[in-house]
């Protein structure tokens, strides 16, 4: 499968006031990310709040410029472009946020919102053509009849509604690829599966390759079932391979504590469950995690050696950044 987006050694770090008088601290929020997306393929990232996964989104669009690596769009250099080719590059890769109400203008019905882009987009189209597009693209995300929404505006509509309107904008200019930043968790529980079906859907009617960004392990599990995950922890990919593999062997201390917090329904199931004992429940923040192991406060393995940078190891297709494989205990689920 050829690859759409290569993400290579990304950096990004921001400033920070500290006060009046002291000079700004930079803060590294993404450390040595790799990443490839290829063509149809759906990637789901995971990780708890405030880890960095909203930034890679934002990287992955163009929205955001990383400080350090080099973000590879078709093979070259995005920010080697002119401003045309990278602003046409841009419309190829869409980004659906989390907060559907902010993403809409309040003032646009829901007609206008859509056809802005569709009209900008394709230069040659009449405003019938425009209107054909919207009535297609409102269909495929399930809204129908759309006349009975393309008139109202945002506030009139549920939050799942506004959800799918963002994934019908974000079809409208036939995009290769959607970042879609927690789509659901802002929404109705109820309609949460719906949208994951509907971008289901996309990835395997259009094609569309997606980027979904969740800190909610069971929807990635979900969505991705085909595909891979990526599992963040402060800043860095901590384990990256297929659904299938890293579910069933977690190979990363933290990754197999986030699947053993996963309640279990069953009390039997429960009792053979596994506990890792985490040695604390404080979360470092990014600005003091260690130079190495960005999991070394909390991880019941660590030792010394675990203070120093660690290279990313390759397992049965799995990519780790843990110096301790091979010395950890089994896991398989
Ligand atoms: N524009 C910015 N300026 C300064 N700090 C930022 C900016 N954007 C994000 N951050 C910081 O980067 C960290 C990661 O944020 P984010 O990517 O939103 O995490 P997540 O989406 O995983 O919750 C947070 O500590 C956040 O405060
Ligand atoms: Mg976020």
């Amino acid at each position: 499968m050829a690859k759409i987006i290569e993400l290579d050694k990304i950096g990004m770090s921001f400033e920070k006031k500290v006060g009046l008088l002291q000079p700004n601290k930079r803060i590294d929020v993404l450390r040595d990310i790799n990443l490839d997306i290829a063509e149809g393929q759906i990637v789901a990232v995971v990780g708890e709040s405030g880890c960095g996964k909203t930034t890679i989104g934002k990287i992955i669009t163009g929205l955001m410029k990383p400080t350090e690596g080099e973000l590879r769009f078709g093979g070259k250099n995005l920010y080697g472009f002119s401003l045309n080719v990278f602003s046409r590059t841009r419309e190829q890769v869409q980004f659906v946020q989390q907060d559907s109400y902010a993403a809409l203008n309040p003032v646009l019905t829901i007609r206008q919102s859509l056809s802005a882009p569709i009209s900008h987009h394709y230069k040659n189209y009449s405003a019938a053509d425009t209107e054909k597009k919207i009535n297609e693209i409102m269909s495929f995300v399930g809204l129908t009849p759309p006349e009975q929404f393309l008139s109202k505006y945002p506030h009139m509509l549920s939050g799942g509604q506004r959800q799918r309107i963002l994934m019908a904008r974000a079809i409208s200019l036939e995009p290769k690829l959607i970042v879609a930043d927690e789509p659901v968790s802002m929404i109705d529980v109820s309609m949460r599966l719906s949208i994951l079906n509907l971008m289901n859907k996309l990835n395997e009617m259009l094609g569309i390759s997606f980027v979904y960004i969740t800190h909610d392990l069971a929807t990635a599990k979900y969505i991705a079932r085909n595909g891979n995950i990526c599992v963040m922890y402060l800043g860095e990919i901590v384990e990256f391979g297929s659904v299938e593999a890293v579910l069933r062997s977690p190979k990363h201390p933290y990754t197999q504590a986030l699947i053993a917090a996963v309640p279990v329904p069953d009390p039997k199931a429960a009792k053979q469950g596994r506990d890792i004992p985490i040695k604390s429940m404080e979360i470092t923040s990014l600005e003091n995690r260690s130079k190495g192991c960005v999991f070394y406060d909390r991880c019941p393995y660590a030792e010394e050696k675990c203070r120093n940078k660690i290279e990313d190891t390759l397992v049965d297709g799995v990519r780790v950044k843990c110096c301790k494989i091979g010395e950890l205990p089994e896991w398989t689920n």
